[in-house]
């Protein structure tokens, strides 16, 4: 067994390697993924649903796990586990340094400056209330504006609605366009002096739209606005530098990205969270506190990323994040982006050749603008009950609103829609399974 070299960036590597899921040329060139030997990883994926064989496509609520992540949360509990920071016996300082490395191998991922511009939060959700309650209430006040759009999800929706009206600040939302994209023009037209956040999704859950958060990066910082972006459905799939986008805040969740559930983060610029107030207060987030037996206490906080984490965090979830994130490095995110284009596309061509006016498809017809989501109805069908039969075929997608229920009021949905999303052991194969059970369903409903 490998030992544990504390201090090490490597320490993470106590946990098993993999074997390279790809296909390389003679000259090491990664041509394309092997999903064969990819699929082999995530044990989940052998399973039956009803006697058929699961046909995960479900991804943008949670993806699957592979077994070196499963592993490395076994095996922390059966030989690191201890709080961090509170111990100086050996298991104390193991588990600290395998929390903090975390926090580097993060970074690393998305290009940050280092794991003081990187909080671990329980998900999305969290990192994006965090930002609102911290940022918002520290910077806004009355007559300030907040930019969001029609597409988002809740997460990025009501924090900032909360605060609009908590201060007395104005929320703007802006549009999609009839191609399902931002519309760029309108959210030029809305930013003024007044703009002091624009918190706006990376790719949308419903339509799949990227946004061109570089563009909307430097427009916004020409009014001297916050940039917050939602990267919950674009930090697992491509890959993300968030010196090159230019943002000031990304928020996105582990276990959308091969990890465990309960571990997300929240990356910040450095001096922005030296500036902003801390979110919860209590343990580890100080460096020292004092009271006087008149009642009145004051505190000096802990250093970056601590300030922002009170209380015993997720540690083994830390842990799990991070052996996710090198078992999607060992891929390539270009891979990953890649292979789930191609999925996409093939997907879309399939539904349309073979369904074609009997479903209507949501997202931009642009392969390159889109990620592996595919939102759609059938024809006089309810979402829930097109779920409820794909289920009988062992295919797991999403019905309902997605959380996105004003993007669907928007597109007049009021069931709302199916969703079908793809992640790296997806195959064609699955997709013309999913296309037959379709068809099938299309002729049980209208025979
Ligand atoms: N936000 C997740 C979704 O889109 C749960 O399904």
């Amino acid at each position: 067994m490998s030992t544990l070299t504390v201090n090490s960036y490597d320490i993470i590597y106590i946990f098993p390697k993999t074997t390279l899921p790809l296909q390389c040329n003679n000259s090491g060139v990664i041509m394309s993924l092997n999903i064969k030997e990819i699929r082999k990883d995530f044990p989940i994926l052998s399973r039956k649903i009803r006697g058929k064989r699961l046909v995960y496509f479900d991804n943008a609520a949670t993806s699957q796990k592979p077994i070196q992540v499963i592993n490395a949360i076994k095996r922390f509990y059966e030989e690191f586990n201890a709080n961090i920071h509170r111990g100086l016996h050996t298991l104390s300082q193991e588990s600290s340094e395998l929390y903090e490395t975390a926090h580097d191998i993060v970074a690393e991922f998305i290009n940050a400056s280092g794991r003081e511009e990187v909080v671990f939060v329980r998900n999305t959700s969290e990192a994006l209330n965090l930002v609102a309650m911290t940022l918002g209430f520290h910077t806004l006040s009355k007559g300030d504006e907040i930019i969001i759009s029609i597409m988002e999800h809740h997460s990025n929706i009501l924090p900032w609605s909360n605060l609009a009206k908590r201060v007395g600040a104005k929320l703007k939302i802006i549009d999609i366009t009839p191609n399902y994209m931002l519309n760029m023009e309108m959210l030029e037209e809305a930013l003024s002096e007044k703009t002091k956040i624009v918190a706006i999704t990376h790719m949308s859950n419903v339509l799949g739209t990227i946004n061109d958060i570089k563009r909307i990066s430097k427009i916004a910082h020409e009014y001297d606005a916050f940039v917050v972006v939602d990267g919950a459905q674009s930090v697992p799939h491509m890959p993300i530098d968030v010196k090159d986008l230019g943002i000031d805040f990304l928020a996105f969740s582990g276990h959308k990205m091969l990890g465990p559930t309960g571990i997300g983060v929240l990356y910040a610029k450095k001096e922005i969270l030296e500036d902003i107030p801390p979110f919860l207060l209590g343990g580890d987030m100080i460096r020292e506190v004092h009271c006087d037996l008149e009642g009145n206490c004051w505190a000096k906080w802990n250093d970056l990323p601590w300030k922002f984490e009170a209380g015993t965090p997720n540690i083994v979830g830390g842990v799990g994040l991070a052996e996710a994130i090198k078992y999607l490095k060992r891929i390539g995110m270009n891979n990953v982006r890649n292979h789930e284009m191609d999925l996409t596309g093939y997907a879309l061509q399939r539904l349309n050749e073979e369904i074609g006016d009997q479903i209507i498809i949501y997202g931009p017809k642009e392969i390159e603008v889109r990620g592996g989501i595919i939102a759609f109805n059938l024809v006089n069908m309810d979402p829930h009950v097109v779920a409820l039969y794909l289920d009988e075929y062992g295919i797991a997608v999403r019905s309902g609103f997605h959380c996105a229920q004003p993007l669907h009021e928007r597109l007049n949905l009021k069931n709302g829609s199916v969703r079908a999303s793809f992640y790296i052991y997806n195959t064609h194969d699955e997709i013309d399974y999913f296309v037959n059970a379709l068809k099938e369903i299309l002729r049980k409903q209208n025979s």
